[in-house]
């Protein structure tokens, strides 16, 4: 068995850190942001993810996951290293590729006090030509050793999707490996076959600037998908009688289709759609190609949330001094991140426009108050959000508000407007208060 070293702690490097510990490889993972280190190294993830606290407890304490805060200590305790460390997105839409260069740097520099051949895969998101153009000189620069002789290089993508991270590290859909050269290809080959024996899923093989393109492919057509099922709701609501959940359901048994995300709504949020898509768009353009389809997918995305605000004023009229009731502030179920959340958005324009808003999620309360401070009120349970207020917007389709029945809204709001915002809700039971939601055509005349 290898050992394994992880440079940067963000989602994608905590949880992968965590599967492959839980699974016996000894691992040895840097995080240069001291604070972070230290919660981790206590078993305190720095993030919500459904089972990550236990299995990160469990790693800890059977000595299977170590961490550190040196990159370099971390590549010299390890034969394979992966790369893991944050690309956001700069304001003009490309990429910030310190952090890579940084760990490039420090991989670089352990590479040298090595005699052995060290294997290094790069999974943090970058456009294609960076694994190549930034990464392999980079390392051969602060080694003085040569890529794909003294050491091997791979581009591996990480398609985590929050919420069910260790899952779907565990379990993914497909592996795809971009190889420096037959060695490098063969070496990640090899450790993924013996990471996931039986259940070895389909491994792609081909070369790194493919592997980091796949990447972007992926995001850009599973968030094209959604802005589709958008632009379909948005002719539904114009359409008498059309409902969107239900041509979503139809169309996903067109096995050229599937069934998953189709779900109409609010919209895309969260670290990486937003992201990659923006990083796309500035790559393509820069190779002389304006991806028209992408800007629309993007484009259809903010108008959902433009036409999701003309229904609230709609409703009441004029928002200035109305108070409004958010359910959900996390970008999806199921974790605590806020990142491009449609609730900061939505709650960012009704501020602007005078409202008083009272907003409850079961888990992002704390993050979205490192972005909204005290401007809005925090509610600790969805009753306690709905008293009062003039109108309720459902953002994040967590499970606990799906038991929520008509009358609760009913019964403790001043006037009971619900805008559902993912169609959580079947709108046959909630015929007794005013509900507005996405992809909804006005009901059909009774037919005689
Ligand atoms: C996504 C990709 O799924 C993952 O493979 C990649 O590595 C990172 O980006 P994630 O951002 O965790 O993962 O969330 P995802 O489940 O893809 O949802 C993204 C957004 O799309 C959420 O805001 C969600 O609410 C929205 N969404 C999803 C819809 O509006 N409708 C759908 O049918 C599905």
């Amino acid at each position: 068995m290898r050992w394994i070293s992880f440079v940067g702690l963000g989602p994608v490097g905590l949880c992968t850190a965590v599967c492959f510990a839980a699974k016996g490889y000894k691992v040895t993972a840097s995080e240069i942001d001291k604070t972070k280190a230290i919660q981790i190294k206590r078993g305190k993830p720095p993030f919500y993810e459904q089972n990550l606290k236990e299995m990160l407890q469990e790693t800890i304490n059977n000595e299977n996951l170590k961490i550190v805060t040196s990159n370099e200590e971390a590549v010299l305790q390890s034969d394979v290293t992966l790369i893991t460390v944050g690309t956001p997105t700069k304001q003009d839409g490309n990429m910030n590729l310190t952090y890579v260069i940084n760990a490039s740097k420090d991989i670089g520099k352990a590479l040298k006090k090595k005699e052995e051949t060290q294997f290094i895969a790069v999974k943090s998101t970058v456009t294609p030509g960076t694994t190549l153009n930034v990464v392999k000189p980079t390392l051969e620069k602060y080694s003085g050793k040569k890529c794909g002789k003294d050491f091997l290089l791979c581009f591996n993508p990480e398609f985590l999707s929050e919420g069910n991270a260790i899952r779907g590290t565990l379990n993914p859909d497909y592996i795809a490996i971009g190889g420096y050269n037959q060695k490098s290809t063969e070496t990640l080959e090899n450790l993924y076959k013996e990471f996931h024996k039986e259940n070895l899923p389909p491994i792609i093989k081909t070369n790194i600037p493919t592997a980091e393109l796949i990447k972007y492919a992926n995001n850009a057509f599973l968030a094209t998908k959604i802005s589709l099922i958008n632009t379909i709701a948005n002719i539904c609501e114009k359409t008498p009688g059309a409902d969107v959940t239900k041509v979503a359901e139809a169309i996903g048994n067109d096995h050229r289709i599937n069934p998953y995300f189709l779900e109409a709504g609010l919209g895309w949020g969260g670290s990486c759609f937003p992201k990659d898509l923006k990083a796309f768009i500035a790559y393509s353009k820069k190779l002389g190609y304006n991806p028209t389809l992408i800007q629309a997918t993007i484009e259809t995305n903010q108008n959902q949330i433009k036409f999701t605000m003309q229904k609230i004023k709609q409703e009441l009229k004029t928002i200035k001094g109305k108070r409004i009731a958010v359910l959900g502030l996390a970008f999806k179920p199921n974790t605590d991140d806020v990142r491009e959340a449609r609730s900061i958005k939505i709650i960012s324009q009704l501020l602007t426009q005078g409202a008083t808003i009272t907003a409850y999620d079961p888990m992002a309360t704390s993050n979205t108050k490192k972005i909204l401070n005290q401007k809005i009120r925090y509610a600790s349970s969805a009753i306690e959000c709905l008293k009062n207020a003039d109108c309720a917007i459902l953002v994040t389709e967590w499970e606990e508000f799906k038991k929520l029945k008509s009358e609760d809204f009913i019964q403790s709001m001043r006037q009971p407007i619900l805008i559902d915002g993912r169609r959580l809700y079947n709108p046959r039971e909630f015929k007794k208060l005013r509900y507005i939601t996405i992809g909804l055509g006005k009901p059909l005349e009774p037919q005689l």
